[in-house]
Order: C-alpha cells, then structure tokens, then sequence
C-alpha cells in the first residue's frame, strides 16, 4: 500500500515536471530545485543562479537583443546560432568573398571581424522591486493614471538603484503587471566574429526543414567579446582584449540518452499563455490567416527573384529568411492550436475558473472577467486586424512603403516638433539609408508591392479603407508608383530630401509612393490605433486582473511561471522523442547519416560541402563520434520560444552538450499553448559543433580554447 502510494506520487512528479516553464533564475530554490534533482539535476540552484558567486548565469548573455549565446572559454569565446550571426556574417559577405556559402574562420585573433551596431549584454543582479513599482498605485482609480505613476516609479528606480558607472539597470513586468524585477546588465559592445560554417552545414535544410524535425543543421556560429584593459565594456578598439568571463562552460562529449536531464537557459521573447480563449479563437481565425496570406505572396516573389540571380539572393537572404521563419511559424501554430484543442482547453479551463471564484466568493472583484474579456476581443476584433495588415503591408513587407513610412514620420516630426528635430532626423534618415539600399532591389519590390497592396485592399476592413485604394488595378498602380515614385533609389530620394523642409514636404506630397503610404498610414493613426490603444488597454488591465486571480486561486503546487518577457529564464526536461502523429513515432537523435539522406546536389537548401562528404564516407569523426555514427541535433522538453536561439543546453552538472535553435513542427503552438506531449526544443549536439570546428574547418586554435570533458567510461583516440 505505501509502496503504491510512492509509485503515484514518484508518477505524479514525474509527469508533472514535464509540463513546461520558463522560470526565473533568481527564483529556483523550493519548487523547481526539487523537480530539476527529481530529473536528474546534480548541481544546485545557487549554482545557477548566486549573488554571491560566479554562477551559470555569468556565462549567457543576451545576443544582440534577440538571440541568446553562451561563453565558451576565458578568453571571450561565445556560441551562439547561424542564424542569429547570420546578419553580421553576411554584411562581412560580397559575391566575391561570400561567407554564407563557403564559411569563415579566424585562425588567429588578428583574422576575426568586428560587427558594428553588434552587441551582448550579461545580467549581474537580479531583484525584486515590485512593491517600490506598485507604490501609490492601488489608491487611483483610473487605469491610465495607474499605467502612468507606475511607469513614473519605475523610471525613478531606474536611476536612482545603485549601480556601477559601466553598468544598466532596467525593470521588466512579469506576470501581466503583478511582479516586477530589475535587472543590473553590462553591455560589451565589441564582438567580432570568429566562425561560422558556410550555409550549406549552418542553415542546411534552410526553409524546408526549419521549425520541422527531424533535424540535420549545424546552427552555430562563433564570436569574441573584447573588453578594455579593466575587463570592463567598451566601444570598438584594436587595443580591446578579449573578455575574461565569471564562468564559461565545460563542455561535455558524454554519450546522451534518452530521459537524460536536460536544461536551456535563454531569453525566452514573449509567450501568451494565460490568454483567455476568445483571443486565441481570434489568432487562429482571424489574425493568423491574414498574415500568413500577406507573408506568403510576398515570399513567393521574392523566392522567384532569388533563384534567378546570385546577386538579389545575397542582398534578400537575410530578410527573406526572417520574413519566412514567422510564417512558417503562424502555419504550425495554427494547426497546432487547432489539432490539439486548445481553444476548448482554454474554454474547459475558464468554466472551473468561474466555479472557483464562485466558491471563493470573489464575484464582486473576478465574477465578471471573462465576460468582459469576450465582449473587449469581439468590439476589438476590425481593429486588430486592420492593425495587423498595416504591420505587414506597410511597415515590414513592402520595402518601399517601409520608407515611405519614415518620411511619413519625418512630416509629423515637423508637424509636432519644428524645424531643428526635422533637420536632424532628415540627416540621421539621410545616413541610415545607405545600408538600406545596399539590400534593396526595385523590380523585386514592385512585385512584391502589387500582391500586398490587392490584399490589403481585400481583407481590411471597408469601412476603414483609404479612399485611393478603393477598387484598384494592382498592376497598374504599381506600375505608375515605382516608375514615378522616388522612393526606389537612394540617389532618388536623398535628391527628394534636399532643401529647406517645406520644399522637401511638398515634394513628398507630390510622390506617387508617399501619397499610398500617407493615406496608409493616417487611416491606421486616425481610425484604427485609438480604438485599438482604447481596447488594448481594457484588455491589459484584465488580464493583470486575471493573471492575479489565477495565481490566488490556484493551489500552492501549482506550476505557475510568468509568460516570456525577453529576461533570462530557466526551462529544463528530458530527452525524449515524440508521437506526431497516428502510428508515427519520432527518435529524439539525428546524425550525419540523416544529412546525407537528405543530400541533393547543388540544390540550395540540401547540398552539402564535399568534405563532409569526404569526412562521412571515412567516418573520420576524431573524438566526436558514438559507435561509427556522428550525433547531428536532438530534441527534448524544454519549454522554449523565439529568442532562446542560441541557448546553450546543459546536462545535471552544467556542462554545455549543445545549442538550442528550434521547435518541431507541431509543438510550434507552444508560445499560447504548451503541451508536454509533442511540445519539443530542437539542440545542435556540440559534439558536431566540435566536428565542424575541428576536422572540418580544422581550427585546432578554436578547439584548444575550450575546456572538454572526455566521455569517462570511453579511452578516447585520435
Ligand atoms: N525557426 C527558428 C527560430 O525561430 C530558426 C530560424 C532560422 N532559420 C531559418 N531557416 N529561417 O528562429
Ligand atoms: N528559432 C527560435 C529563435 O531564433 C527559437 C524558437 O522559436 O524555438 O529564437
């Protein structure tokens, strides 16, 4: 009988320490300490996470706002994905030298690039300001007035928390406005690019095979933060040296097995897991859909370009690939959302929500909430559509208009601010330019322009849309736009810049491009955002409401962690394949078998580089290989999201065995609703980073910075 009792409740966590989470580094001592050593864990929570000591977080700074990375050695060394390196390695790239096919690597310091505009930021202190944020807050009444004394306390804590000169802080909400937490950072601004693997190992199976397992992509590249001679932040110098992290991580070349304890520590971007279930009908019926069809006919012009001619492939590659990775992305989640029920979860989990109000006699302050939720997603419903298309359209898909919407900010700059904020931000447009159309290609974006603009005229709502885009000829109007308009050059429009400000407004307003972009624009500003900021507003407030209620009135046991909000989180599992569907089972390994499984010749996103080749046909893997294979990528259950690329993947004592860079196809949906049964983090195994490194690219330099632990049980050979 007792026996049963601990084999339910060794069941119980163990089921239950599969569900997912991200969680606070600073926070993991109690609950998630237990479950991570129920898993396997054999280091400790203020191994993780010390105020006192260096800790695991010392080595994993955020990449350059986006991706996560992790350092590798003490003398600066630091991994992160291909694709989160892939801007800079490409701005290094011309026809001639072009790193995004053949790879790059430094074989001494004085071989590495430096990245403009590339940067780092490590966390040093963590801490709980909640109380000092919320302060005078719960006497206003007005939800305005609140967001406003609470953005007015944070800025004041913002400057007055004791920092060192060379350090940031910054506060974050977590949990929908119910917690917030500061964050000292160092920003190291001088990072230079060491290796990366040409596309066909780093980016193999490119679109095809992105958000899909199995997997076979080398997703790595390598870089060098330099410090000044104090080890402290610094701007570009030859004179910088290269930086001394607190910690880097060992990595181990141990053999891994399924259920092996696995955990990724990252910058998780933005989850929504607590969304009522009217908007996440509202994502897959409405918003989903439409940005996918914007998404996809502009992809498949600029693919046609593309394929066609080398040089248009480099100057798209990069934008392409990111336009690309979120549609693909909304695909699976939809079908995710759908396939798994969510919305009926959701729905199943907000009756209980109501019963528990009901006996917790919290009517008066929850009872209404969800109602009031549906009626706000209903009334808001135009709005965030029409806003959603003017984001797609306008400001991300259609290069011209995305100009054009610069200018548009350049006349309101003038409107509001007067005529020295004009002239600067004139210059400041006037720079930045250049870079921009380096990349950008007129014939390509006309194209673009005339399938975007037919459906943003089909699919906003009528009683919004702008008069001159009533009934249009698409073809025609993208002809008469980029023939005339001066949008498509840079000579073009810096000549259309010239002047004192009211010749440049007026001939903007004379432009054929600025004339769409303006009536674009000012209908979203004049018709939509009001509304929508009105709404929104509504909606955040109940959900801070909401999120309250279900921390209250959940059990103390509950695994409650606050959604992704771009801060450092911890999320850790197993190793373990998954069942994608009916009689189909998927292993949680590849290896390079896999890859030449996939191999087409020549073909863009299948090729593979004739050393590998060479390497694979004389299995001559050196240390890295298991049992005549060579291990490629893996899978297991950590909960991860957009901005954990790069995240390094550590085993129960914290040794790196590889690089998280993905999700499988149907888990996608996992940023609104996780389920531990096909929700998986896709990991390069480092022990193919290390192949690469070394038998490939033969950077023995690279590989004698690391610190490896051998397999124990294995003699290692040569
Ligand atoms: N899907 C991964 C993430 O969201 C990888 C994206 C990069 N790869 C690509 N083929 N676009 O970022
Ligand atoms: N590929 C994503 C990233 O770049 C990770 C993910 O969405 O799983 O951060």
């Amino acid at each position: 009988m007792k026996f049963l009792r601990l084999l339910i409740l060794f069941l119980f966590i163990q089921s239950h320490a599969q569900q997912g989470g991200m969680w606070i580094p600073s926070l993991l001592k109690g609950m998630n300490e237990t479950e991570m050593k129920n898993l396997g864990m054999k280091i400790s929570a203020e191994d993780i996470y010390s105020v006192n000591k260096s800790s695991l977080k010392d080595a994993v700074p955020h990449f350059d706002g986006g991706c996560t990375a992790e350092m590798i050695s003490n003398k600066g060394l630091l991994l992160t994905n291909h694709h989160c390196g892939f801007d800079n390695i490409q701005s290094h790239s011309t026809v001639e030298h072009d790193y995004l096919t053949d790879g790059f690597w430094a074989y001494s310091l004085e071989e590495e690039l430096p990245n403009k505009d590339l940067f780092v930021r490590f966390i040093v202190r963590i801490e709980d300001v909640t109380t000092k944020v919320l302060e005078g807050v719960a006497s206003l009444s007005n939800e305005s007035d609140k967001q406003r004394k609470i953005q007015e306390n944070i800025s004041n804590l913002t400057n007055s928390s004791p920092k060192e000169s060379w350090q940031e802080n910054s506060i974050k909400t977590f949990y929908d406005g119910n917690q917030y937490i500061l964050f000292v950072t160092e920003t190291f601004k001088d990072v230079r690019l060491v290796g990366a693997p040409p596309s066909s190992i780093g980016k193999f199976g490119s679109d095809t095979d992105n958000w899909v397992w199995p997997r076979h992509t080398g997703d790595f590249s390598l870089f060098r933060v330099y410090a000044d001679k104090n080890n402290k932040p610094a701007e570009y110098s030859k004179d910088n040296v290269p930086y001394v992290p607190k910690h880097f991580f060992p990595i181990s070349l141990e053999s891994l097995k399924e259920n092996d304890f696995t955990m990724v520590m990252g910058y998780p971007g933005r989850t929504q897991e607590y969304l009522p279930s009217f908007a996440v009908e509202q994502i897959v019926n409405t918003l989903n859909p439409a940005k996918i069809e914007v998404r996809d006919a502009a992809l498949k012009v600029q693919d046609g370009f593309m394929r066609k001619d080398k040089a248009i492939k480099i100057q798209y590659a990069s934008k392409y690939a990111s336009v690309a990775n979120y549609w693909k992305k909304w695909i699976g989640e939809t079908k995710g959302l759908k396939k798994s029920n969510a919305i009926a979860i959701k729905q199943k989990f907000e009756k209980e929500f109501q019963e528990k109000v009901a006996k917790a006699g919290k009517q008066a302050e929850y009872g209404n909430l969800l109602s009031e939720f549906e009626k706000n997603y209903s009334d808001i419903n135009d709005y965030a559509l029409a806003r959603d298309l003017f984001s797609e359209v306008a400001l991300r898909n259609t290069e011209l208009l995305s100009v054009g919407y610069k200018l548009y900010q350049l006349e309101q700059i003038l409107n509001t601010k007067g005529e020295q904020s004009f002239n600067d931000r004139r210059n400041n447009l006037v720079n930045g330019l250049g870079d921009f159309y380096k990349d950008f290609n007129s014939n390509v974006d006309e194209k673009v322009f005339e399938q975007l603009i037919t459906i943003y005229s089909k699919l906003y709502p009528s009683q919004f849309l702008p008069e001159n885009l009533k009934n249009i000829d698409a073809e025609k109007l993208s002809k008469e736009v980029y023939s005339n308009s001066k949008f498509v050059s840079y000579d073009k429009i810096k000549e259309l810049l010239t002047g004192d400000s009211k010749t440049v407004i007026a001939n903007m307003n004379n432009d054929k491009g600025y004339q769409i972009i303006k009536a674009i624009a000012d209908s979203y500003f004049n018709q939509i955002a009001p509304k929508y900021d009105e709404i929104n507003l509504k909606n955040t407030a109940l959900q801070r409401t909401y999120m309250k209620a279900i921390l209250e009135l959940s059990p103390k046991s509950a695994r409650i962690f606050p959604d992704a909000n771009s801060t450092l989180r911890v999320t850790y599992g197993k190793i373990k394949g998954y069942k994608p569907s009916d009689a189909v089972y998927y292993e949680p390994f590849t290896s390079l078998d896999g890859v030449m499984e996939k191999y087409i010749p020549g073909d863009y996103e299948f090729d593979v580089p004739q050393k590998l080749i060479t390497l694979y046909n004389n299995k001559d893997y050196g240390n890295y290989g298991v049992n005549g294979k060579m291990p490629v990528c893996f899978i297991a259950t950590n909960h991860t999201t957009g901005g954990n690329s790069g995240s390094p993947a550590l085993d129960k004592n914290g040794n790196l065995i590889g690089l998280n860079f993905d999700r499988v196809w149907e888990g996608t949906m996992s940023d609104i609703y996780y389920s531990p049964d096909i929700c998986r983090n896709i990991m390069v195994d480092v022990r193919y980073i290390l192949f690469i490194i070394d038998k490939y690219a033969n950077a023995k330099n690279i590989i004698n910075e690391l610190k490896i632990n051998y397999p124990t049980k294995k003699k290692t050979k040569k």
